[in-house]
């Protein structure tokens, strides 16, 4: 996909040094305390925000000594307003172990640097490229979309193999040569890019060095990119299932809303806590409530932790609810039922006609 000969990464730095920023206060130093402390301040927060508590930190810790000396508690009020506390925590045990494992001084190289607290694979290649003008890739969220619009790269990056492709790829147009000056340039050029030109709704394509080589563009189709499915995240719910039946053997079964879980099936009321089934109306009516083992059903997206209740509604009652209504077996066997209700109703009318009570 990238049949680059430099090209990219020229215009980058040409662009860089007429448009981009230079006058930021981590810009003056190839310091690798104050580049690292920059890059953990700007991964969440504003260069606007940073601006105002870079100063005021490094005067407080002026080396990374002085911050690994300090108490938690100092670090955390100094970092207090930035958000993201887990940074200031990182920030502070990175520190301390740049002092315990590496005699106080930084290591040079990306892989070094990203195997210390808080540093990713991103920043580690800012910091060793703006530091050290080693030839690392960064692929934080601004950069990943200049890439994946300019190569028209439009695989999933929530899947880590085409991740680890674009981190191949971004590896691909580095700079090849002076890499001392050229890395720092390159990297800050991408990043000015991501903030500036290349942000993520209008792009401001008339102003991009790279509009001239730019998959993206080319088809129309900017805000295509990246493409970044929700990442599959199970949780685990635990519902209680009121099996209510009156005394004619009838259950009372509810039409499931229209979306999510069981959309449109006829199930048993639901409740999220045993709490809500006892206090509800029809919690109230069921007497002999009993509770069966509870069983897991799983779904694509969620563990459902089942507990279901078991009670008998008096015979004189009439539930007025037009939610729901009573079904005998004959009935409830032809509607549409989720698969674990359905077993549930099968146990227990078994249950009822055919096992002697306890
Ligand atoms: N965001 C992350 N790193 C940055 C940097 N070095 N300059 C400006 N914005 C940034
Ligand atoms: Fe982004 Fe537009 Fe530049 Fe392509 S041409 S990299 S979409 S700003």
């Amino acid at each position: 996909m990238t049949l680059d000969d430099g090209q990219v990464a020229a215009l980058v730095m040409q662009w860089q040094q007429e448009h981009g920023r230079s006058h930021l206060p981590w810009q003056q130093s190839r310091d690798p305390y104050r580049v690292w402390l920059s890059e953990i301040m700007l991964q969440q927060t504003q260069v606007r925000t940073v601006l105002d508590y870079f100063p005021r930190f490094l005067e407080r810790f002026s080396d990374v000594r002085a911050l690994a000396a300090a108490s938690q508690d100092e670090v955390l009020s100094m970092w207090s307003g930035l958000g993201y506390y887990s940074r200031a925590r990182n920030l502070h045990r990175c520190a301390q172990q740049v002092v315990a494992v590496h005699g106080g001084v930084f290591p040079t190289s990306a892989v070094e640097l990203a195997a210390l607290p808080g540093i990713g694979r991103s920043t580690a290649g800012a910091i060793a490229a703006f530091c050290f003008g080693e030839r690392a890739p960064i692929l934080d969220a601004n950069v990943r979309r200049v890439l994946t619009r300019l190569l028209g790269f439009g695989e999933d990056l929530a899947i880590a193999a085409h991740e680890r492709t674009l981190w191949e790829l971004a590896t691909s147009l580095l700079p090849h040569q002076k890499l001392a000056q050229a890395m720092p340039r390159y990297t800050q050029g991408l990043m000015d890019l991501g903030a500036m030109v290349c942000v993520p709704r209008k792009p401001l394509c008339g102003q991009c060095p790279l509009q001239a080589k730019c998959c993206a563009l080319a088809q129309g189709a900017q805000e295509a990119y990246p493409v970044r499915t929700r990442k599959l995240v199970r949780s685990s719910e635990a519902w209680w299932l009121l099996v209510l039946r009156d005394s004619q053997d009838r259950v009372w079964l509810q039409r499931r809303e229209s979306r999510g879980i069981w959309a449109g099936l006829y199930c048993v009321p639901v409740f999220h806590c045993y709490q809500d089934l006892v206090e509800h109306p029809l919690g109230r009516i069921a007497s002999n409530r009993m509770e069966r083992a509870s069983f897991l059903h799983v779904l694509t997206h969620r563990d459902l932790h089942l507990h279901p209740v078991l009670g008998q509604a008096p015979a004189s009652v009439v539930v007025s609810d037009d939610e729901g209504a009573w079904f005998g077996a004959q009935e409830w066997r032809q509607l549409g039922l989720p698969a674990p209700v359905r077993k549930l109703l099968d146990d227990t009318t078994l249950a009822a006609t055919g096992s002697a009570p306890v």
